[in-house]
């Protein structure tokens, strides 16, 4: 059995992403999962160049932000997200997440999205080492941990992501910084309770909660 540490006293949030929800009903969808208890929409945005899909784009955020009260988490997966920065702002977006990834200056790409007032966040891919975060986290307000290579939902959880959040909840305790954990890609009721016990804060879940029959209760079990 793993061990798991004792829950700390921040709220858990859980994010449904919308990547999973059945597009030709999406304000059924988004009120399904608003009712069922969800705090925040996470929209993945992709490019079909830094991930090898393409989903969804400004004017389905614009659309959808006048059907429902939930906060937009956006997750972009673009090579170039300086170019899009106010638009998802003007869009509707509440907090944005860029790759650490992506070519050029993360300072300036952090301070662009944070002078739009937005919540800021840097995202991670399964085979980038958590350190390459550190020196950002003083600025952040939150830090995404791919569990799955991003591009695509359905895919199985990867558990070395365990490893890199906990590495990342003590490396936040030594700074003594407020972060916000995000874990996105294959969170399940059953892979929650670890993501929880190593310090994660905010669950991504998109198969789990909009597959689910009972969204209330996938997003119950979920949140713990
Ligand atoms: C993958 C996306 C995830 C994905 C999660 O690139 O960032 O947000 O939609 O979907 P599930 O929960 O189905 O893995
Ligand atoms: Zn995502």
């Amino acid at each position: 059995m793993p061990t798991i540490a004792p829950r700390t006293s921040f709220p858990i949030l859980v994010a449904p992403s919308l990547l999973a929800a059945d597009f030709s009903r999406l304000t059924d969808e988004i009120k399904r999962v608003e009712e069922a208890g969800a705090d925040f929409l996470h929209l993945d945005i992709m490019d079909g160049h830094f991930v090898p899909n393409i989903s969804f784009g400004l004017p389905v955020i614009q659309a959808i932000r006048r059907v429902t009260h939930l906060k937009f988490d956006v997750h972009l997966m673009l090579s170039q997200p300086r170019n899009f920065v106010d638009a998802f702002h003007q869009a509707g977006a509440d907090s944005l997440t860029v790759h650490i990834e992506v070519e050029g200056d993360t300072e300036a790409l952090l301070d662009q999205i944070q002078t739009t007032g937005m919540e800021c966040g840097l995202a991670l891919n399964p085979q980038t080492p958590i350190e390459l975060l550190y020196p950002f986290l003083d600025r952040l307000d939150l830090a995404l941990i791919m569990s799955v290579e991003p591009g695509f939902g359905g895919q199985v959880f990867m558990p070395e992501a365990l490893d890199k959040v906990k590495d990342l909840h003590q490396e936040a305790i030594r700074q003594d910084l407020d972060l916000s954990i995000e874990i996105d890609g294959g969170i399940t009721p059953q892979n929650a309770p670890l993501c929880r016990a190593a310090g994660v804060r905010w669950l991504v879940a998109g198969s789990s909660i909009f597959g689910a029959s009972d969204a209330t209760a996938a997003i119950a079990a979920i949140r713990g």
